[in-house]
């Protein structure tokens, strides 16, 4: 997910100059800590002001778009009404403009007409690879008025056929105002005459990648630091089989063709999960599967066809499993099946409802006779760590293992924060050990946020040292276990592409593909804070023409979420019936919180946004499934880029970790795109 950042100001700038841009792209540069840069210059590929037309943009959807005096100045800006979906906006045709690979940092205004209340709105962009469309947010604007709001994002296109950035908005589709676009264009140039991760951990280091992440100087940055990639996406069910009988292994393909060219492994990710994987799986006929024999067997063949599709397509494309051709050596055979919050510590999905706990080792054993010996059969979860889920992951682990089942390792994701206890995780590790099992850590990644009260366009420079000394001690752990490991992977390649949220910046390498204090925390901790060369800038700034108002373009200080609201935002057309479950597992000073929303309306929802009030000084510390934000005790969490469409009946899983100061009384009310849930 790119990251993005908002801005307020109170007056709009005016004329757009090439200096808006500049200034970006020279901040996000300014580390001190970074290695030598080449230099990066700048393009300015798109500038708009509409004072003399609609400079390239166009309208998305069945969406209007014209010219409007937008009062200040006295000058000129876009307008886009008729919207009838939230995807309905104004759009850049961009195949001409982008070139995958190279990061763009796109900035523009936007405001709401005068009466036209208050919205989310989104950055967005729309890659086609033959003819899949993939949708991928840039930043999403929250609680747009009648203000002009700078909005800026940085957005890095993976391989396209066609491609276009566009404005739209979260769920109701208001009309919307849009000025002084500036996109520009810099191709980052890593140092490559650092040491290689790899090198310097004596377990196999893997990163997880998009298709972006192999192009140019990123697959430059990988080729040096990797042994081992994870497709980030692309080998997950709604990337491989997004309609029955119909697999796509394209995206997935480029991935492994590109780790044979730079003799790395594999390491397949995932074949079972309650997420990310097509409605059609849990369906016949449009209908729901029920529990019937019938119904049970139809979704056991399914879940046999595509592991062994899976299987029989890496084995005649690269060949046998185990041979020199083939680089994939390891899958995650289930993902996140684990719910401490359940008497049995089985999640309850889909596959649960139908199947009952028997799938797990069906997966497993479909796995072994689809891959054969040569593929290590993994199990994945995250917060495996915590002892509350810690204690049902063994016990599922130690059950199928005591079956027979063919479980090869066992995955601790670790999408952990800045101060999560250490000490807590070699526990885990430890206990896993007692097991017949190899581990991996699969999915590593520190947020550089401690809860979801906190947020800022970059984090300060004493957080990141923090998590430069964090990195440390996690990888000095790792090695006193180095034996038990598999290979240790981290997820994502730079910050500006984590999947967290903007500003969590929880990677080894920032959006300018440098070396952060998190790199050296890995690879010679002496280094952490020790500035190793001058700050490479880009070229200074050329002489902003007069009519540039001096706004700050991004805003040095943490911005915090304006709308945080307990009490309902006003979305006009998007009200929603709905009911929440809200279970939490808890511990001295912690807790894990499951929260199910069941939409309970007729009509189906495109863009979700749930809001709760903590009643006793909770903190969410990290969350998953959603973006979430706190201020004070009012909780905000929007869906993600997968899961914002939920169908009248439909029903998704959130969660989050949270701290407590003893007690964990339960919020008592939650809000769906502002209308009341019952709960329970
Ligand atoms: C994430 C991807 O990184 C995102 O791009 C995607 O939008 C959602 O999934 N646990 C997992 C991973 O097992 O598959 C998830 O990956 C992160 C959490």
């Amino acid at each position: 997910m790119p990251s993005g950042t908002v801005s307020t100001s109170p007056s709009r700038r005016g004329v757009v100059g090439a200096a808006l841009a500049v200034a970006l792209v020279a901040t996000a540069l300014a580390v001190p800590w970074a290695g030598t840069a080449r230099a990066a210059t700048p393009t300015v590929v798109h500038a708009a002001d509409f004072e003399s037309g609609l400079d390239g943009w166009e309208a998305r959807g069945v969406a209007s778009v014209s010219t409007t005096a937008s009062g200040a100045r006295g000058t000129r800006s876009l307008l886009v009404t008729d919207r009838v979906d939230p995807w309905d906006g104004a759009l850049v045709p961009a195949t001409d403009l982008f070139e995958p690979g190279t990061t763009y940092t796109i900035s523009l205004w936007v405001r709401l007409p005068d009466g036209a209340g208050t919205a989310d709105l989104r950055l967005s962009a729309q890659r086609d690879v033959a003819g899949e469309p993939t949708y991928e947010t840039i930043t999403t604007i929250e609680g747009v008025t009648q203000q002009w709001r700078q909005v800026t994002g940085i957005y890095t296109p993976g391989p396209f056929d066609t491609s276009s950035f566009y404005v739209e908005s979260v769920s109701s589709p208001v009309p919307l105002m849009i000025d002084d676009v500036l996109v520009t264009g810099v191709q980052y140039v890593p140092d490559l005459s650092v040491t290689p991760v790899s090198d310097a951990v004596s377990v196999p280091f893997g990163i997880a990648v998009e298709p972006q992440d192999v192009l140019g100087g990123r697959g430059d940055l990988l080729a040096h630091h990797a042994e081992q990639i994870t497709p980030g996406n692309q080998m997950k069910p709604e990337s491989i089989q997004p309609s029955e009988g119909t697999f796509t292994f394209g995206a997935a393909d480029g991935l492994v063709d590109w780790a044979i060219a730079h003799d790395m492994r594999v390491y397949g990710h995932t074949l079972l999960w309650h997420q990310q994987t097509p409605a059609w799986f849990f369906q016949r006929d449009g209908a729901a599967l029920t529990t019937s024999a019938a119904d049970q067997a139809l979704l056991r063949a399914r879940l046999r066809t595509h592991i062994e599709a899976v299987a029989d397509h890496y084995r005649e494309t690269y060949g046998e499993y185990g041979t020199p051709g083939n680089p994939i050596f390891a899958f995650d055979v289930v993902n996140e099946v684990i719910d401490e919050n359940e008497p049995d510590g089985l999640r309850r999905s889909e596959w649960h409802r139908v199947l009952g706990p028997s799938y797990i080792a069906d997966a497993f054993r479909y796995a072994r006779a689809a891959f054969g010996p040569e593929v290590q059969l993994f199990i994945n979860d995250y917060n495996s760590e915590y002892p509350n889920k810690r204690a049902p992951y063994l016990r599922l682990v130690t059950d199928l293992l005591a079956q027979g089942v063919p479980v090869d390792g066992v995955g601790h994701q670790l999408h952990v924060e800045v101060g999560r206890s250490i000490s807590m995780i070699e526990d885990t590790i430890t206990a896993f050990e007692a097991l017949d099992v190899r581990q991996a850590v699969t999915e590593l990644d520190v947020s550089a946020y401690r809860h979801a009260g906190e947020q800022w366009t970059e984090p300060p420079a004493d957080r990141l040292l923090e998590q430069g000394y964090y990195y440390r001690d996690m990888f000095a752990m790792l090695e006193r276990h180095a034996s038990s490991f598999e290979s240790i992977t981290v997820w994502g390649l730079e910050d500006s592409r984590t999947w967290l949220r903007s500003g969590a910046a929880p990677l080894l390498f920032d959006g300018a593909l440098q070396v952060k204090p998190a790199y050296w925390g890995i690879v010679d901790p002496s280094r952490i804070g020790v500035t190793p060369t001058p700050t490479p800038t880009v070229t200074p700034t050329p002489t902003p023409t007069p009519t540039v108002t001096p706004t700050p373009t991004v805003t040095p200080t943490p911005t915090v979420t304006p709308t945080p609201t307990v009490t309902p935002t006003p979305t006009p057309t998007a009200g929603a019936s709905c009911r929440v479950t809200y279970t939490t597992s808890d511990w001295n000073t912690g807790f894990t919180a499951g929260v199910r929303v069941t939409n309970t309306g007729p009509a189906s929802l495109n863009g979700w946004t749930l809001t709760f009030a903590f009643p006793g000084g909770q903190q969410v510390t990290q969350g998953w499934s959603a973006t979430w934000s706190q201020a004070g005790p009012a909780v905000t969490a929007t869906h993600a880029a997968w899961n914002g469409s939920l169908a009248a009946g439909g029903t998704v899983d959130i969660g989050f970790n949270g701290s407590h100061t003893g007690s964990n009384p339960r919020p008592t009310a939650f809000a769906l795109n502002g209308a009341a849930c019952t709960v329970g």
